[in-house]
């Protein structure tokens, strides 16, 4: 089960950024040009938000099963230990709180304007973080592209 998890995991990744990245530019460019909010960007933002809480849920699981997560000496001492049990669970949280307050404020928000403008910081923001925190293969040994 345990190598499923963290392929699944892996890959999903790459929709996880797809996503985002559609999410900000659409919204971006619909905040900027004062264009309206339509069921097709509800959809997208919708979706964005399913691919991250996924990511969360398999997180999670792997966060318990992983023998990448370690909570002895290794933990200070391992770079790999360290980066897995405390920075990207730490990271990913905060980014995946980012987006799902996005969400929720762009939902409840009545302007159209100001419904774009929410996704466009919120998702924005979460997205840079999980740039920044996912094991790229050139920053954590072991990690994969897929
Ligand atoms: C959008 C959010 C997230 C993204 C894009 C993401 C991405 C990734 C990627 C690409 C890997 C490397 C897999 C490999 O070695 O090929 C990974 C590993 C891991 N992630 Fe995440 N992650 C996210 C959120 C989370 C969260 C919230 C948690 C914990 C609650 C978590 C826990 C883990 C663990 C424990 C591993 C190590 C798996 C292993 O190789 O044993 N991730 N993550």
């Amino acid at each position: 089960m345990y190598p499923g998890l963290v392929h699944a995991h892996s890959g999903l990744r790459w929709i996880a950024l797809i996503l985002l990245l559609a999410a900000v530019v659409v919204a971006f460019q619909r905040w900027q040009g004062r264009s309206g909010y339509t069921d097709g960007n509800r959809k997208l933002y919708l979706f964005t938000l399913i691919s991250v809480h996924i990511q969360l849920v398999l997180g999670l699981i792997l966060y318990f099963v992983s023998p990448k997560v370690q909570f002895d000496g290794a933990l200070l001492s391992d770079k790999v230990y360290r980066f897995y049990t405390v920075e990207h669970i730490t990271g990913m949280l905060v980014a995946i709180a980012l987006i799902t307050v996005g969400y929720s404020r762009s939902k409840r928000a009545t302007d159209p304007t100001t419904k774009q403008r929410f996704v466009a910081i919120w998702y924005g923001l979460g997205l840079l973080l999980i740039l920044a925190l996912i094991p790229w293969p050139f920053r954590i040994p072991g990690a994969g592209w897929f």
